[in-house]
């Protein structure tokens, strides 16, 4: 049996709630799937350490992050003690950054028992892969000149291997669901990157016959997120057009509090990261009602990528259930804390399998 080496970063705030919280769910998945084996080893690195050592983590932090299978964070920051950009590129973007995460993917989906904004949201379930690593957020460019003859430059970088790399991993990942990409473009308007984006696009769905595809202006598929979000699989998407697109997707199903993410490492040299996508929330820090469904859906993700799909798939029922059931926090309409939700997931998972 293959045991996998995880590391565990709570973090800040809620995350100190939700991650133990994931953590009692992925026993109970240890429980009940006899063949699957984490080793968790937690690292206390977060703003409380900022404030002792002076870093959000050790300097050889990123080395000894590197032997692990994974990385499972919850949040970082606390802005009322430490900047967010110092503890946030201190920690979160660093690991990002240095063990070459150039893939985010982020799904979104309608889960049951949640009001999505959309009054016609149709059982919607698509993947937004987003390039991670260039495009529009390059640190080329500049400002000249002051007052009205003041200018700035921005220069957005499209390589052919990061924009290919992308791509390839939608792709992959359309084969094992739906079969079908949608590349977020803008080569109307756009009119050097984009039309290489779909060049590239073109080049690489060569490669996979049995995949449909389609190409639509960012404009319009943002619409479409909104008024016929059932159509989409998978989705390639830009660094700048995948963050919107993200966010979007997060939106229409209803909560923040429920949005898994993950940053992925594809040349092998260095471990993934699985995140949600909200932050500490020091608002409700404490009170014991950080809703725990999007660490947990995080941890579902970190399975996929471990190979583990039966399992994961079984956590995402039980999520789906436990929330149908109205066993849910405050931020989604309901009156359960954290513990409960938790707690209604374990025995879930334990009875459907
Ligand atoms: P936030 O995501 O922490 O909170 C936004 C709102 O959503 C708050 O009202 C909060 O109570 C609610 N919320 C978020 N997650 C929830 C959950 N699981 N259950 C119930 N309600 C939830 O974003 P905010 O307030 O802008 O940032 C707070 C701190 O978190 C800052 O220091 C920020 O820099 C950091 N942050 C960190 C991220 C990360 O670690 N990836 C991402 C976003 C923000
Ligand atoms: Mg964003």
């Amino acid at each position: 049996m293959k045991t996998f080496e995880i590391a565990v970063i709570p973090g800040d705030g809620i995350g100190q709630e939700v991650v133990p919280a994931a953590l009692q769910v992925l026993q109970a998945v240890m429980d009940v799937h006899g063949g699957l084996k984490l080793k968790f080893t937690n690292f206390p690195w977060n703003c409380d350490y900022y404030m002792e050592h002076g870093k959000m983590m050790p300097d050889d932090g990123i080395q000894t992050l590197s032997g692990f299978d994974a990385v499972f964070l919850g949040a970082v920051g606390d802005p009322s003690r430490v900047p967010d950009h110092v503890s946030l590129w201190g920690l979160l973007i660093k690991i990002r950054r240095e063990f070459e995460q150039v893939i985010n993917i982020r799904p979104a989906k309608y889960f049951q028992g949640l009001s999505s904004p959309l009054r016609n949201h149709n059982n919607f379930d698509f993947i937004v892969v987003r390039e991670n690593s260039e495009g529009e957020y390059s640190e080329i460019g500049g400002r000249i000149h002051k007052g009205e003859d003041e200018l700035a430059i921005q220069n957005a970088v499209f390589s052919r291997k990061g924009t290919e790399r992308a791509m390839r991993y939608a792709f992959e990942l359309a084969q094992k669901r739906r079969g079908h990409v949608t590349s977020a473009t803008k080569s109307n308007g756009i009119v050097h990157s984009m039309p290489f984006w779909d060049d590239v696009f073109k080049d690489v769905s060569a490669d996979y016959p049995q995949i449909k595809t389609s190409a639509i202006h960012i404009d319009a598929l943002a619409a479409f997120f909104v008024t016929r979000p059932q159509i989409f699989d998978v989705i390639a998407a830009s660094n700048l057009f995948g963050d919107i697109l993200t966010d979007l997707g997060g939106a229409i199903m209803g909560s923040i509090g429920i949005a898994p993410a993950a940053n992925i490492n594809l040349n092998g040299k260095y471990p993934s990261m699985f995140e949600p996508v909200h932050g500490s929330a020091p608002d409700i820090t404490g009170k014991g009602i950080a809703n725990p469904l999007g660490q947990v859906w995080t941890a579902k993700m970190m399975l996929d990528h471990l190979g583990e799909h039966e399992i994961a798939d079984k956590l995402l029922a039980a999520m789906e259930q436990v929330t149908a059931s109205g066993c849910k926090t405050p931020d989604i309409g309901g009156t359960a804390t954290t513990r409960e939700v938790t707690d209604a997931i374990c025995r879930t998972l334990k009875a459907v399998t």
